[in-house]
């Protein structure tokens, strides 16, 4: 493979897609949109092509000649039902409809989905491929009408889909509240009851994508991916405490008291037109005491082994906001 197209190249998880890719000799491709930030990725010399996924003719030109394709672009934040379905459905829809068109002939489409599509875990029992699926947020329902749009592919695209749980790594936002917390001696936890997460480090989900563009056996499969063990919250808040060589306490955060500021920090991101993270909606995500998945298929299959652990990859993470001052 020589040439793959990245949507969602300017954003976290596409990001370490297209560091992958240049390290591994692959030219990438990246859809970018005039507001994209590319400040990540230009030291990565790729190919800049200007496109929308809500923009079918821009696509159009995009996939073009391409080998390969892995669509990350999408959003996990948003401030209507609308928009999700905007982004993470049509956008799909507007892609592999662009294949067709453009490049019926193109070896292999990463699609990038989400174990909020998936959605929560029974205690201790892991999600596995092939599961029922029942999705608890707009976003996860948004993420799983995505998915199904890769699957109805198919049959005429060779698709694979990649389903990672929550990443962390460099230049994600999501986690850096967490770290910012532990600097100040904190560790946040919503409720009693104890929480349980799968994770991925960035650049073993970016290993995973790589393998996944490169397997003959991967097309029409779909793959879950985690670092190899289930994480309680509190194992997850050491880690970082112990990258910053502090032990933050434990702040429990009522679930009342959680729900009144994810509906206030919800209804201030819609007066100023910005989505957040930490809504109504994405709070029911939140909420689930088990988010765990097992990746024993693309192990099994694929041959893949995370490099990461825990406690190699919140260290490389705090060493890397540190490093570019968001610490
Ligand atoms: N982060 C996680 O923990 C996680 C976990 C599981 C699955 N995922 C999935 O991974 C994918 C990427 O997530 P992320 O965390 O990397 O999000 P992110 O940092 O917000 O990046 C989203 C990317 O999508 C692009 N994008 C959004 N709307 C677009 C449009 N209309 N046209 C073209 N590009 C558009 C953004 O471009 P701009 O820079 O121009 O805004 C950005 O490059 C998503 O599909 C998400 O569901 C993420």
């Amino acid at each position: 493979m020589k040439t793959v197209l990245v949507t969602g190249a300017s954003g976290f998880v596409g990001g370490h897609v297209v560091e992958a890719l240049a390290r591994n000799g692959i030219r990438p491709r990246c859809l970018v949109r005039q507001s994209s930030r590319l400040d990540f990725i230009r030291e990565w010399s790729p190919e800049f092509v200007s496109g929308d996924i809500t923009s079918p003719a821009s696509l159009e030109s995009a996939v073009e000649g391409m080998d390969g394709v892995v669509h990350c672009a999408g959003v996990t934040r948003a401030l209507s039902v609308k928009d999700y379905w905007r982004f993470n459905v049509d956008g799909c829809s507007n892609l592999y409809r662009a294949c067709l068109a453009k490049n019926p002939a193109v070896r292999r489409i990463v699609h990038i989905g989400s174990l909020a599509a998936l959605g929560p875990s029974a205690a201790g029992i892991p999600v596995q491929e092939g599961q029922e699926r029942h999705p608890v947020s707009n976003y996860g329902s948004s993420k799983l009408a995505g998915q199904r749009i890769a699957e109805a592919h198919m049959d005429r695209l060779p698709v694979v889909i990649l389903i990672p749980p929550a990443v962390y790594g460099p230049f994600d936002r999501a986690f850096l509240g967490l770290f910012t917390c532990a600097k100040r001696g904190l560790a946040p936890a919503i409720g009693r009851e104890e929480r349980w997460v799968s994770l991925i480090y960035a650049k073993d989900l970016a290993r995973a994508v790589l393998a996944c563009l490169e397997s003959e056996k991967a097309a029409g499969k779909e793959y879950l991916l985690e670092d190899g063990h289930p994480h309680a919250w509190r194992e997850v808040t050491a880690a970082i405490g112990q990258s910053m060589h502090t032990s933050p306490v434990r702040v429990r955060i009522p679930l009342m008291l959680a729900k009144l500021a994810a509906t206030v920090i919800g209804c201030a991101a819609r007066c100023k037109g910005k989505p957040t993270f930490f809504d109504r909606d994405r709070l029911k995500d939140f909420l689930q005491p088990s988010w765990t998945c097992s990746s024993a298929r693309l192990r099994t299959e694929l041959g893949f082994a995370p490099k990461y652990n825990l406690a190699q990859g919140i260290a490389e993470t705090c060493r890397w906001y540190t490093e570019h001052n968001w610490l």
